[in-house]
């Protein structure tokens, strides 16, 4: 039978309130941290202890289902059409370490791969962001997302702001695609650039995916993202108007190349030139 998605809101949301708890309890430091692959990938006790104490009570409650968690995953690892929760124990682990309040947990449920339920808490700044497929997308479970009630038209890139990450990977053909992507969409029009608002790195994708739906970024640009960093945002996107265009568009299973994600806000006109537009004149490929 199919998943009671409110029940499962709920349940996500007393585990983020937890992980919440275990983080701001934390005392994390850039010297005890360790790195993954690289100076820009890391993880410390936190990220495991909260990846472990929401993977228990997962699957103490919800046997059968699937568990794709950051912490926890190993290459060849894939998401299925099954039901699966998505964690990523903190979004912004970088942030976490220096104390830069902008970190989440990020947790996302899908079915048939498709996200349709998100929960994205971020316990410095008491903000949590949630969505069912279907029923909207809420701040802090009551005020309703996007925030502006008429969202302004989406104009064109000059007068967006647009959220880009510089991410962990740095080196070879994922950076150069990166500079040259920032460099087009910052500078000016004698530079060859669209010379947006500005830009915006806050380091978290899943809640840059939030600031887009909440309206008060218009897009969000990324290569490199896994299926943790995406899924919950995903939803809580969609269910605030906004577009999520995907590189691999059904297919964005974490062990694929080219994961590149944009997201667009709700806007009550023009979307898809904008997303045209940014797709396919300003934003790289990888
Ligand atoms: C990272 C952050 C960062 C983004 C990376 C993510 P983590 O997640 O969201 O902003 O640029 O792509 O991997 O490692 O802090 O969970």
């Amino acid at each position: 039978h199919e998943p009671n998605l409110q029940e499962i809101h709920d349940f996500l949301v007393e585990l983020a309130k937890k992980a919440g708890e275990m983080a701001l309890a934390a005392n994390p430091s850039t010297l005890t941290t360790d790195s993954k692959k690289n100076s820009s990938d890391l993880v410390t006790e936190t990220d495991q202890a909260i990846e472990k104490m929401v993977y228990t009570a997962l699957k103490a409650k919800y046997v059968n289902y699937e568990f794709l968690g950051e912490e926890t995953y190993q290459p060849g690892m894939k998401l299925t059409d099954a039901p699966t929760f998505i964690c990523d124990p903190i979004d912004g682990t970088i942030n976490f370490v220096h104390g830069f309040p902008n970190v989440c947990i990020s947790l996302g449920f899908t079915l048939r791969k498709k996200p349709v339920v998100g929960v994205i808490y971020n316990p410095f700044q008491h903000r949590m962001f949630t969505a069912i497929r279907g029923r909207g997308a809420y701040l802090n479970l009551t005020t309703r997302l996007p925030l502006k009630a008429f969202p302004e038209p989406l104009m064109g890139l000059t007068s967006a702001l647009v959220a880009v990450e510089w991410g962990s990977d740095r080196s070879g053909r994922n950076w150069d695609t990166k500079y040259k992507t920032f460099r087009r969409l910052a500078g000016s029009a004698e530079d060859g650039g669209a010379m947006v608002h500005s830009l915006r790195c806050m380091g978290s994708a899943a809640l840059n995916f939030c600031a887009v739906a909440a309206g008060y970024v218009d897009a969000y640009w990324e290569g490199g993202c896994w299926a943790w960093d995406v899924a919950a945002g995903w939803i809580i996107l969609e269910e605030a108007g906004g577009i999520v265009v995907d590189a691999n568009p059904g297919n964005w299973e974490p062990t694929v190349d080219g994961r590149k994600y944009l997201a667009i806000r709700a806007a009550p006109s023009g979307q898809k030139e904008i997303i045209e537009e940014l797709w396919s004149n300003v934003v790289g490929t990888y």
